[in-house]
């Protein structure tokens, strides 16, 4: 990599940041496509978020992706929101015009091309969604404007859940019920498609959220966990004839749409996804 006086600087601001993939994603994305930028992580600590975004605008950084746990405290210091971004009230891509920034949420729409990718068809879908965090709203979202029909969300704390269905209520059929196995057993007697959006199958120690035998055969389940590859979920529906997807293509599709916001050109979707496969799962470089 040549960098000169005129080459551009993207970055990533998270505490921590340590582990992002964001940094291999976008410069081999910079690189595939001979664009003249580097894309650097900063590891900036909650009390430095406005002094850094100014920086931004100081140092003339030309985007930035948001991640943990500075996405919803980064919109008060800046100048302009995306639809996605202000109605999920998190940003995780940012753009800098002439130091006018604005805040865009590409996991909404990440996740979204993730599933046509994978061919998943979402219109008149019913749809199951385990999860209330920050992920779950995008997700959620995402499923709403895809077309689903109704939208059942589950969660563990029951208050979080209906706080993210009073959100996405207003976008269509949206109901919220707590994490109880007979409730669960009963909502997976009238679903096409499961979605996972918790942390529960990213480590071996793990609980199960329901019993994955009640799965139905021949549905959908999706996990957006990408690591790793297959959760004991989208194992057990794989076993009952299911097709699974996982969530490294959100991963993907995520920081390609903010590479294209960034950059106005399509981005090489293939090279990202490859780079990230051999970095998580390992395989010939
Ligand atoms: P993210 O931004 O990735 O969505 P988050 O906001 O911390 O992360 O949300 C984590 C999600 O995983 C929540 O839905 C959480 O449930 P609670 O709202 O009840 O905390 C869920 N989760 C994490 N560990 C879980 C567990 N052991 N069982 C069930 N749900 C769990």
């Amino acid at each position: 990599m040549k960098i000169t006086g005129k080459t551009s600087v993207y970055g990533i601001f998270g505490y921590p940041v340590k582990h992002s993939l964001s940094p291999l994603m976008q410069n081999t994305a910079f690189k595939e496509l001979g664009i003249d930028a580097v894309y650097v992580p900063f590891e900036v600590r909650p009390e430095n978020l406005k002094e850094a975004v100014d920086g931004v605008r100081a140092l003339d950084i030309k985007g930035l992706n948001v991640t943990v746990p500075h996405k919803e405290r980064v919109i008060e210091h800046l100048d302009y929101l995306s639809d996605d971004a202000e109605l999920l009230g998190a940003v995780n891509t940012v753009k800098n015009e002439n130091g006018e920034l604005t805040g865009y949420n590409t996991d909404a729409e990440g996740f979204l091309r993730s599933l046509i990718e994978e061919g998943v068809e979402l219109k008149g879908k019913r749809a199951l969604m385990f999860g209330a965090g920050g992920a779950a709203r995008a997700v959620g979202y995402a499923l709403l404007k895809g077309g689903v029909k109704f939208l059942n969300i589950v969660n563990r704390s029951f208050s979080r859940a209906k706080e993210v269905g009073e959100l996405l209520g207003k976008r269509g059929n949206v109901l919220v019920y707590p994490l109880k196995g007979s409730t669960v057993e009963a909502l997976l007697k009238d679903v096409d498609l499961i979605v996972n959006t918790t942390s529960v199958g990213m480590k071996p120690e793990d609980p199960v959220l329901f019993d994955y035998s009640k799965i139905p055969e021949g549905i959908t389940v999706v996990d957006i966990i990408y690591n790793p590859p297959e959760t004991p979920l989208l194992k057990a529906a794989k076993e009952r004839g299911c097709k699974t997807v996982n969530g490294l293509g959100m991963l993907v599709h995520q920081g390609a749409v903010a590479f294209e916001i960034w950059t106005g050109e399509k981005a090489p979707v293939e090279t990202m996804r490859e780079v990230l496969e051999r970095e998580l799962y390992g395989g010939t470089p």
